[in-house]
């Protein structure tokens, strides 16, 4: 929830993260410091399209209501603030701070612009605040880190601490040669060079916001493994702007993955389906994971938008938000780690929770009631599909068109997520939410393959006025996709087709 925010606004998500005004794009510096948790991120300060880009700013202590600050970093005659991340530099190894009052360090792009004799160029630069986060001071020696590169950016920085030794280790993009380069350093000032990744797996569109971090394989620390995510645009895996990731090992100096399925350059791509994908709907990019947070939790935050339809998409002087705040897990299925994910909950404990118990789902539609109805809410839901040709959920449907027949009638406003047991396939239509004609990129029908758990498909699904989040298989497999109903088109409806289905259980809170 944006605290501040004019939470009237038309689709404004009273839980997803958007700037008062203005535009956002990718989350940048997340971190944890002295009980609070900063979301930085790409912003217009002046206007509702991308441009201007500098890091706006937004303070949370439960990572659901954040408070949005005056902008951290703004864009000046020479650079654009471009992506990246934040550290606290415990030790004080920059010098910015004291060992008592260490500094917070923000690790940016410096987008070179006309006004800098660097113009065109990108290079990796420091700001650093020693009053937790509130004032930001650009270093002097600017920019720590220059390959002459037109596309070197989205530095993300951690301390590794491991076998080869410790030091900071950055891992940023080459975006055009779809390569993730990794360099280390002991004060954050100077960089050597450590190793090059990829091209490999999914590389349909320009590498962005890399990020790497370590994690136990069900949960046991003795047991563990690197991700490396690889934010991808064009090229996603449900088309558009994605995020994909590699599990393997670091050892310090170079990342050896363990799930590449295709290496070089793909001209015609036809294994996507293979890649690990942090999301399988269209609206989950440029996700990076916060530091420091407290416990090794790993959380993570996406721009709920995609770059095809991104400037198109309905605003009232605002536009995007962020994900709702994920944490992410290794878990073995199949024989190998894979990630599940998990939203920091805003129903937990909250509002009214109204259950359905077991149900025999006959064939077609069945209307639940209009006290389920609603554009904010949590839904549960677990299905035996048994026999039936699909089985789901008709989310932010049109009531007045559709109650009295029971059938969709043609231009009513519906989202459907569906299982179909005989393809295993999960799917978010969207074709017919509401606004899609902003865009002809925009009506979408997002899919992934999810195997039954004894004969029975799970789902937890949040909507928050513009959006969708489903999460899968206990966070299995999620799709993210906006939506763009009437305020009114807020009815639910379960069912089935064929012979029907078991409804297992189902809960909705608001
Ligand atoms: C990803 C991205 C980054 C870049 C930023 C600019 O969405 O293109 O690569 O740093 O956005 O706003």
């Amino acid at each position: 929830m944006n605290t501040t925010a004019d939470l009237d606004c038309r689709y404004r998500p009273k839980w997803h993260y958007s700037a008062q005004r203005n535009w956002l794009n990718d989350p940048n510096g997340l971190l944890y410091s002295n009980g609070v948790y900063h979301l930085f991120y790409q912003h217009n300060p002046e206007g509702d399209t991308w441009g201007n880009m500098s890091w706006g700013h937004a303070t949370s202590v439960d990572l659901l209501h954040w408070e949005e600050q005056p902008v951290a970093i703004p864009c000046d005659d020479e650079e654009a603030i471009y992506s990246g991340s934040a550290v606290v530099d415990v030790r004080n190894t920059s010098g910015f701070g004291t060992s008592d009052n260490p500094p917070l360090v923000a690790i940016y792009t410096s987008a070179y612009t006309s006004g800098s004799p660097m113009a065109g160029l990108q290079a990796q630069s420091l700001a650093y605040s020693t009053d937790d986060g509130t004032t930001w001071t650009k270093y002097s020696g600017n920019p720590v880190l220059d390959r002459v590169s037109p596309d070197f950016r989205d530095p993300k920085v951690f301390w590794y601490d491991g076998d080869a030794g410790s030091y900071w280790v950055m891992v940023a993009v080459e975006a055009a040669r779809r390569e993730v380069v990794l360099y280390s350093s002991p004060d954050l000032l100077s960089w050597e060079y450590l190793s090059t990744f990829g091209p490999a797996n999914a590389t349909g569109g320009v590498w962005e916001c890399p990020d790497l971090f370590e994690l136990p394989v069900d949960g046991d620390v003795s047991n563990t493994r690197w991700v490396l995510v690889v934010n991808l645009s064009p090229g996603g895996i449900a088309g558009g702007s994605g995020g994909q990731y590699f599990v393997g090992k670091f050892d310090g100096v170079t990342f050896h993955s363990e799930t590449t399925v295709t290496e070089g350059l793909q001209a015609d791509d036809t294994r996507m389906a293979e890649y690990g994908w942090l999301d399988w709907g269209r609206d989950y990019y440029a996700a990076v994971s916060f530091s420091n947070v407290p416990g090794g939790r790993r959380l993570m935050i996406g721009w709920m938008n995609n770059w095809q339809y991104a400037a198109a998409t309905p605003s009232d002087g605002w536009r995007s938000a962020m994900s709702l705040v994920r944490e992410v897990k290794l878990v073995s299925r199949g024989g190998r780690p894979v990630l599940v994910q998990e939203a920091i909950d805003p129903f937990e404990g909250q509002g009214t929770e109204l259950t359905l118990g077991r149900n025999r789902l006959e064939p077609g539609l069945t209307w639940l009631p209009e006290e389920l109805s609603g554009d904010v809410l949590r839904i549960d839901a677990e299905f035996e599909p048994g026999h039936a040709g699909r089985v789901g959920i008709v989310l932010r449907a049109d009531p007045q068109r559709d109650a009295a027949t029971g059938v969709f009638s043609a231009g009513s406003e519906r989202t459907v997520l569906a299982y179909s047991p005989a393809t295993g396939e999960l799917s978010l239509d969207r074709t017919e939410s509401g606004n899609v004609g902003f865009h002809e990129a925009f009506p979408s029908v997002d899919r992934v393959a999810v195997p039954l758990e004894d004969g029975r498909i799970r789902v937890r699904i949040f909507l928050d006025r513009c959006s969708v989040e489903v999460f899968a298989q206990d966070g299995r497999a999620t799709i993210t996709d906006q939506i763009f109903p009437a305020d009114s088109s807020a009815a639910l409806a379960l069912f089935a087709e064929g012979e029907g289905a078991s409804l297992v259980s189902f809960a909705v809170v608001h």
